[in-house]
C-alpha cells in the first residue's frame, strides 16, 4: 500500500481522536501492533490498555514505550474480544487499527468475529460523548470480508444512541484504507 495513503489516513484518525480525550482520559489500543498508536495515546491519556494477540507484538509495545519512559499503560497479550475482562473503567476512546502486524506475520490478522464481538464490549465500556475509532484495511480478501462485517454492525446501530460516519478517499484507486467513527450520545 502507498505509504503516503497510510499515513494520511491515520493523522486523519488521530485528528478525530485527538477531540476525545485529554489528561484526565482513559483509553483502549485495541491492536496495539508495533506500539506506535499506544504511544501515541499514552502520550495525551491518564491510562491506556494495549491488546494485542501476538506476543512479539506487545513486547515490541513494551520496549517502545519503556524507551521513552511511559509507565501509564497496561500492555495486555489477549484478544481484544475480552477487553471488558481487563478495563474496568469507562474509557472515552477506543482505537482499532485492523489487519496484521506490520513487518510480522501475515498470518495473524484480526478477523470479522472476533472484531465485531470486540466491538460490542466497546460499546459497553465506552464513556457517553466517547469515541470508537476503527481503520479499516480491505485490499485482501479477509479485510474486504471484515471491512463489510463491521459497516454492517455499525450501520445496524441505534440512531438515538450512537452516531457513525465513515469516510471513503473517493479519489483514490485499489481499496484505500477507511476510517469508521462511532460516538456514543446515551
Ligand atoms: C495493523 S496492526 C496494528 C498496528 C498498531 N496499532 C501500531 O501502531 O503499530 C494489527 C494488529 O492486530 C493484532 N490482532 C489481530 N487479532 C487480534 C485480536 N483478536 N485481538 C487483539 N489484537 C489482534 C495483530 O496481531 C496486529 O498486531
Amino acid at each position: 500500500m502507498d505509504k503516503n495513503i497510510l499515513r494520511d489516513t491515520t493523522e486523519l484518525a488521530k485528528m478525530f481522536c485527538e477531540k476525545y480525550i485529554d489528561g484526565d482520559s482513559a483509553a483502549v489500543d485495541a491492536t496495539c501492533g508495533n506500539g506506535h498508536d499506544t504511544l501515541w495515546l499514552a502520550e495525551r491519556c491518564r491510562k491506556v490498555y494495549a491488546f494485542d494477540i501476538q506476543k512479539a507484538a506487545t513486547v515490541t509495545t513494551e520496549a517502545l514505550l519503556a524507551e521513552h519512559g511511559i509507565e501509564n499503560v497496561s500492555v495486555i497479550c489477549d484478544s481484544h474480544e475480552v477487553m471488558s475482562k481487563y478495563v474496568e473503567e469507562p474509557v472515552n476512546l477506543i482505537m482499532y487499527n485492523l489487519g496484521y502486524l506490520p513487518g510480522g506475520d501475515k498470518s495473524v490478522a484480526t478477523a470479522s468475529d472476533s472484531t465485531l464481538k470486540a466491538l460490542e464490549s466497546s460499546l459497553e465500556l465506552l464513556a457517553v460523548n466517547g469515541l470508537i475509532c476503527v481503520i479499516m484495511y480491505w485490499g485482501h480478501p479477509q479485510g474486504a470480508a471484515e471491512r463489510r462485517a463491521v459497516l454492517d454492525w455499525a450501520a445496524g446501530l441505534d440512531k438515538g444512541k450512537y452516531h457513525c460516519v465513515h469516510t471513503d478517499m473517493i479519489n483514490q484507486p485499489k481499496c484505500p484504507p477507511e476510517i469508521l467513527l462511532v460516538t456514543k450520545k446515551k
